[in-house]
């Protein structure tokens, strides 16, 4: 079973270096990212946060070393970049400098949320670019990704300790009080410009390594994935009225939840790969200690974040859809291919 799965993988790592080699230039002229720390590329090394990652052991596998990237390589934006043919990696917002952000600008922050009070530090979801005359037409030719929601229940929901959410509402009320907000954070991207954007669901979060170590089960956490599919239905009907009230713009979600399936059922993926934190920072990797040999045998890295591989093979889904349930209303090449620029 590993070994079938770690071909694949392989597989797919092929693929997916090989279609660069097939574009001359990247699909769009520029890409912006949104979002937390399953995105975030370093803006966070200097904030006053306990959600960092520029320590070893995460960036062991990327090219020099730790970054402030939440796992052992590329994240999922760098690897949607590459995949849109770009030759080198979307800058963090915190040092991105001159003519760097006409090509786009990861705004991405660890522990960010749609609730403002999620996390510590509050979301980079803000004005995108002040001058927007002189920017638009470049602005309706981005591709825009955003991936937010998760520490609305992780740092938020699920903390009954810390907050009252979950007292103030039913799963479904709160799932319907994130989308009201999302809605607002997306209607402000697109009267910034943005034109195609590509959403990512929630994952199942009843079966990341944290949630199975805090429940003290070694099988997913059934109502946590429950309150979740209410949030990814929601954004579903969100992404329908998105799109029929803007004629002019796609917006389309990627299944995180359906395809991280593949590993719900096989337990022994959901170990992470490094000794993680009990203390501060809790569920991430503990400074300086050595991560496991074998990473693309590991669906996790830490207690919430994939691999690279696993994040490989997601952002391929995305690209090209491999099942219809992997995308909706349609994946990343579709919704690049769509012929809506200029009118
Ligand atoms: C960092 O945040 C902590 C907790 O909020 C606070 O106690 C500390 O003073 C802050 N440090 C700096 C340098 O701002
Ligand atoms: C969070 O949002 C609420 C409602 O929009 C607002 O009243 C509050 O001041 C915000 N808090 C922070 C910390 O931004
Ligand atoms: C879409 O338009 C309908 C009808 O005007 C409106 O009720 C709804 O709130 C709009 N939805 C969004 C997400 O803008
Ligand atoms: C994690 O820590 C344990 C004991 O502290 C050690 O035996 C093990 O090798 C460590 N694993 C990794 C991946 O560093």
């Amino acid at each position: 079973m590993v070994a079938r799965i770690i071909v694949t993988f392989t597989t797919i790592l092929m693929i997916l270096n090989s279609i660069k080699l097939v574009q001359a230039e990247s699909r769009v002229p520029c890409f912006f990212i949104f979002g937390d720390s399953l995105l975030d590329n370093g803006n966070n090394n200097n904030l006053n946060t306990t959600a960092r990652a520029h320590y070893p052991p995460y960036g062991v596998d990327f090219p020099g070393g730790p970054t402030g990237r939440f796992t052992n390589g590329r994240n999922m934006a760098d690897i949607l970049a590459h995949v849109l043919g770009f030759g080198n990696f979307i800058p963090p917002f915190a040092s991105a400098s001159g003519r760097d952000i006409l090509q786009g600008v990861n705004y991405a922050s660890g522990s960010a949320g749609i609730r403002n009070e999620s996390g510590k530090t509050i979301s980079r979801i803000v004005n995108l670019l002040g001058n927007k005359d002189a920017t638009n037409a470049h602005l309706n030719k981005c591709l825009y990704s955003v991936g937010i929601g998760s520490n609305d229940y992780i740092n938020n929901y699920l903390m009954p300790e810390k907050y009252q959410s979950s007292r103030l509402y039913t799963p479904s009320q709160y799932a319907t009080l994130l989308t009201q907000q999302y809605a607002q954070q997306l209607k402000t991207l697109y009267g910034d410009g943005a034109r195609k954007v590509v959403l990512f669901g929630l994952p199942q979060i009843g079966c990341i390594p944290q949630m199975l170590q805090t429940q003290k089960t070694r099988t997913c956490v059934d109502s946590t994935n429950e309150a979740v599919q209410l949030f990814n239905d929601k954004l579903k009907s969100l992404v329908n009225e998105l799109n029929n009230n803007f004629t002019d713009a796609k917006f389309t979600i990627v299944n995180i939840y359906s395809m991280s399936s593949l590993f719900s059922g096989l337990s022994f993926l959901n170990f992470p790969c490094c000794n993680v934190s009990k203390t501060v920072a809790e569920g991430q990797c503990v400074p300086n200690t050595a991560p496991c040999p074998i990473r693309a045998a590991h669906a996790f890295f830490d207690n919430f974040h994939p691999t690279e591989t696993g994040t490989m093979v997601a952002i391929l889904r995305a690209y090209y859809s491999l099942l219809p349930s992997d995308t909706y209303p349609m994946d990343i090449n579709h919704l690049l291919l769509s012929g809506l620029l200029g009118g």
